[in-house]
């Protein structure tokens, strides 16, 4: 696409019909989301076309990828708040329906979280629809360079690059959360379709290894190549390392 705008309307008009048509099949649709710049867009789109064109959410079932570990869901780092400030406080779907990983539990009692986090996914048959960002390192959720193909959904120390990243939201390098706890690769991988978004420049790089470098848990991105029903949407800045 020429720009993000064009591309994120694109890409919410893509929800909007397989919520629709979930609807129609009157069953709930269960959708992957992601956090960060590059679905901001996609979510005003969302958030338009249910205030204008009544595009209802009371059947759509959301799993979140990531949160930074520990977090507080008020703190305005939180991907608890970025989530209700950018989409759900301004859709109608019901607070139950939407799952975000949980930054305030103890060490202890995150793995079985997740464990349960994946047993919720299984239970409804897994994802409809993933919407996914991609870091300058390749990484998918907070799924960092060494994650394996069938990683599941755990605590992860987060790398150096997203730390630099994040730096700037959280004041200061020394301030990054060490670790997120982020959805695994496999239950990724398992959804019917995946779009992944990127914009500008800085993500040139590893959009061009995750399309067509070879496949290595170097750039967990290049993992998608595997999946037989998975979109990149990008901006000309993002697409311009591709042969
Ligand atoms: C966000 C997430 C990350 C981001 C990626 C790109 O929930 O899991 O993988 O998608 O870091 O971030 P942005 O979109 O801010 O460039």
């Amino acid at each position: 696409f020429d720009d993000s705008e064009k591309a994120s309307k694109a890409v919410a008009h893509e929800i909007a019909a397989l919520i629709r048509q979930k609807n129609k099949e009157g069953k709930p649709t269960i959708l992957g989301l992601a956090t960060g710049s590059s679905p901001k867009k996609v979510y005003q789109e969302l958030i338009r076309m249910h205030k204008e064109e009544g595009l209802s959410f009371k059947n759509v079932i959301t799993f979140n990828l990531d949160e930074y570990h520990p977090m507080e869901p008020d703190s305005i780092q939180s991907y608890v708040r970025f989530m209700r400030e950018q989409l759900f406080d301004h859709i109608d779907i019901p607070v139950t329906n939407y799952h975000i990983p949980d930054g305030t539990l103890t060490i202890e009692k995150i793995p079985e979280f997740c464990r349960d986090y994946e047993a919720k996914i299984e239970k409804l048959g897994g994802f409809d629809f993933y919407l996914l960002g991609i870091g300058r390192n390749g990484h998918i959720g907070f799924n960092e360079p060494g994650s394996v193909i069938n990683s599941k959904t755990r605590l992860m120390t987060l790398d150096i690059t997203t730390k630099i990243d994040a730096a700037i939201d959280f004041g200061g390098l020394e301030k990054v959360p060490k670790r997120a706890i982020t959805l695994g690769i496999d239950k990724i991988m398992q959804a019917k379709r995946i779009v992944l978004l990127a914009w500008g420049e800085h993500k040139a790089q590893s959009v061009a290894k995750a399309v067509e470098g070879p496949i290595t848990s170097d750039i967990p991105a290049t993992y998608l190549q595997q999946h037989p029903n998975t979109l990149f949407i990008l901006d000309e800045t993002a697409a311009s390392l591709l042969t």
